[in-house]
């Protein structure tokens, strides 16, 4: 199948991608090249026997054995899961506290190693999944609150969530998250990239199609960030900060569906990243229920960068 290519429309100079970037806190990226998130699901699926549960395999180390020799300024690992039971699809890696042993550590570290061959940093994304669980994986997935995700016909690739209590939103997530990350930095990686995009957990909290809550965690864009900012907070805490290891996020511009996050929604969110020091910050959109992946516009298709009008704004 040959790939239809669009012509650029402006000559412009990509001498600055050959540059460094300096992060705040020290850290270097020795270009602007960024392998971006890709979901691998190379992972092994067991979930009847948690310690082979997600654990990496040799083809992810191959594959990033060829990325981790291509000069790349930073490689974000696709979705590491964060929860055994609520995962994107079956052969997500995991990293889960009921499922630690030396052979999981070994694999991680030896996934970090090889991303930075060339000097990469190496990042992993996390991410929990919550109500976009495939259905084959768990019928009944963790949501904000209990809101299905519509597909046609309903049920046939994602169930119903059950809605987190205020304490599990504490248990189930926020400790789950700030264990994946401190064993990501024990493991040698150089940061982490929280998954706040395309209707993912940290999504569905931060949507008001998917959030319903009436507790500190619903209802204003400040309580709807507050997972989020919870969250850095912790890891925060349990990663020292001469370590210079990165936390970013991925985050949603905007989504689609009825009730969806607006562009005014994501400048009220960006703002208190930035205000908070994340390291970085990845501008996307959309969700399961309606991705925008599609070529709509001839404006579109010349300029090729789907979302570089909202990340302007
Ligand atoms: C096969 C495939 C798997 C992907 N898996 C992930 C993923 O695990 N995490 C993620 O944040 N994005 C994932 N993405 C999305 C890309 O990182 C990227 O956001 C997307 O291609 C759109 O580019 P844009 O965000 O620059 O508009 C995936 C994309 C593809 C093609």
């Amino acid at each position: 199948m040959s790939l239809k290519r669009f012509p650029n429309a402006l000559n412009v100079s990509s001498k600055i991608l050959g540059e460094q970037l300096k992060f705040p806190n020290g850290r270097v990226a020795p270009n602007r090249f960024m392998k971006a998130s890709m979901s691998e699901r190379l992972s092994t699926y067991s979930p009847e026997d948690p310690k082979k549960h997600g654990l990496p395999t040799e083809k992810i180390l191959n594959v990033y054995d060829k990325w981790g020799n291509g000069q790349f300024g930073m490689i974000i690992t696709g979705n590491v899961l964060v929860d055994p039971t609520n995962l994107e699809d079956a052969g997500n890696a995991i990293i889960f506290k009921e499922g630690d042993s030396s052979e999981r550590r070994s694999l991680y570290t030896q996934w970090a190693q090889k991303m930075k061959q060339d000097g990469a940093l190496a990042i992993m994304q996390i991410s929990h999944a919550g109500r976009q669980t495939s259905v084959k994986v768990n019928p009944t997935p963790w949501g904000a609150s209990d809101i299905e995700l519509k597909t046609d016909p309903p049920g046939s690739r994602y169930g119903k969530p059950i809605a987190l209590t205020t304490e599990q939103v504490q248990t189930e997530v926020i400790d789950r998250f700030v264990y994946a990350a401190k064993y990501a930095y024990e493991c040698g990686f150089d940061g982490i990239q929280l998954h706040g995009a395309f209707g993912y957990l940290l999504t569905q909290f931060t949507s008001p199609t998917t959030n319903k809550r009436t507790d500190k965690y619903g209802g204003s864009l400040e309580n709807r960030n507050r997972l989020i900012m919870e969250i850095y907070d912790e890891i925060k805490k349990e990663i020292p900060e001469s370590s210079g290891f990165l936390v970013g996020i991925k985050t949603n511009l905007k989504e689609w569906q009825d009730e969806g996050s607006s562009v005014e929604d994501a400048k009220f969110f960006c703002e208190a990243y930035e205000k908070k020091k994340f390291d970085f910050v990845e501008l996307t959109g959309g969700t399961a229920e309606k991705f925008k992946f599609e070529h709509e516009r001839e404006s579109t298709k010349v300029r090729e960068a789907f979302f570089v009008e909202f990340a302007d704004a």
